[in-house]
């Protein structure tokens, strides 16, 4: 029988001797790594839009089916500049359940956030609640990709067009994944992604926004360097240095080549989550939504305290204990980030104090996602041990 005395927590030997990520943190073998630097060494050229600039554009042109792929620094700046660019006024509608980024990303733009509630379901934009809250001051809807899912683009995109209202979308989860085998960066007037290492493509720092608008492109390539780049001239009013450096140009078309093989262990490990969390009572795996195709970047499971016995944040103070960079998601939900929000958002609220994030990607393998789930299923049998040893030291306490 498993007791406490089992779990690092309390003493025993870590599970993992080292920290296992969370994901995706993928990188290439040093000697490809090397000669990309070479050749930037070679070049004696660091950055504005240079070869491997202008190479990963294309080739993310081509692999997405886009017109436009504009790299940029990060995503946030990817997606002040969208709003700018797309001259929104007044309310943007987004959901709550998000990062922080898209709602900072307004903030800058001058441009009030509307929050909305998500559908516990798929963790996506509840598009009844959108068609709610669109009224006269609202400019725009942005849409959120999570977790290797989609948000209903469809149905989205219908409720823009008869409200009169822009949409785009915050895609930083969803970099591969396909609806009805269309690419994600072909959906809405743009759609913003983040190759931030935790995503399955990654720059180091990194993002991208995707258009069909040659009107739109032509802006946002001019706003992106502050020297004004961009071969079609376009009038902006505002630039910002959102360049992405050969360095990180570099990193990005690795991944872009290795992408398949990165997706198909992505697939294998989140397979193996699926089996053995299915035996295992109060964890609730999300799966990915909406998509034809999924990256499988992320491990989401809900728990239920009633029936797994132990609250999340107890639980991630165990799995940390055993090295395993277990995390919760998004911490609270951004409408709680804003001063005197008066938004009511119960589903977002139970996810974002329910749900945890596990470790996949290339530096996880399946005996550690193996080990990960045997923690969980020990922990949920010694469930009422460790409330009590854990209560006595205020452990996972809020
Ligand atoms: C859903 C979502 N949107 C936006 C961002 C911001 O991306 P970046 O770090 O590239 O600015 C993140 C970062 O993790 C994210 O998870």
């Amino acid at each position: 029988m498993t007791t406490t005395k089992d779990f690092a927590l309390f003493g025993a030997p870590p599970a993992f001797d080292k920290p296992i990520p969370i994901g995706q943190l993928y990188f290439p073998s040093a000697q490809r790594y090397e000669a990309a630097f070479r050749g930037i060494f070679e070049r004696q050229y660091y950055t504005e839009y240079g070869p491997l600039n202008r190479q990963l554009e294309q080739n993310l042109q081509q692999f997405l089916g886009v017109k436009h792929a504009i790299c940029v620094a990060n995503e946030t700046v990817a997606l002040m500049m969208v709003a700018n660019a797309m001259e929104l006024t007044g309310k943007v509608i987004l959901p709550a359940f998000n990062h922080i980024a898209a709602v900072q990303s307004l903030s800058w733009a001058g441009l009030e956030p509307v929050f909305c509630d998500v559908d516990p379901a798929t963790h996506q934009i509840d598009i009844d609640q959108v068609s709610k809250l669109i009224d006269q001051d609202v400019s725009a809807i942005l849409g959120v990709n999570l977790w290797g899912g989609v948000c209903d683009v469809k149905a989205l995109a219908k409720l823009a067009k008869d409200s009169g209202v822009q949409l785009y979308f915050d895609s930083a989860h969803a970099f591969g994944c396909a609806v009805d085998g269309v690419r994600i960066g072909n959906f809405g007037r743009a759609e913003v992604l983040s190759f931030h290492q935790s995503n399955i493509l990654n720059a180091t720092e990194g993002g991208c926004i995707c258009t069909n608008d040659d009107e739109l492109a032509a802006k946002l390539r001019v706003m992106r360097s502050s020297a004004g780049a961009g071969s079609v001239p376009a009038t902006v009013n505002k630039t910002v240095n959102g360049r992405m450096s050969e360095a990180q140009s570099a990193i990005a078309l690795m991944g872009l080549e290795d992408f398949s093989a990165n997706q198909r262990n992505n697939e294998i490990l989140f397979e193996l989550y699926k089996a053995q969390l299915a035996k295992i009572s109060g964890l609730r795996l999300f799966k990915p939504k909406g998509v034809s195709f999924s990256n499988y970047q992320n491990v989401v499971c809900q728990i239920s305290e009633a029936e797994f016995g132990l609250s999340r944040d107890r639980l991630i103070a165990l799995l940390k204990a055993e090295n395993v960079d277990a995390r919760p998601c998004f911490h609270l939900g951004v409408h709680r980030d804003i001063p005197h929000s008066q938004h009511q958002l119960p589903e977002t609220d139970s996810l974002s104090t329910s749900c945890i994030q596990l470790p996949i990607g290339a530096l996880v393998s399946a005996q550690s996602v193996l080990k990960i789930c045997d923690i969980l299923a020990r922990a949920h049998q010694a469930s009422t041990t460790i409330n009590a040893r854990s209560s006595q030291d205020s452990i996972g306490v809020r």
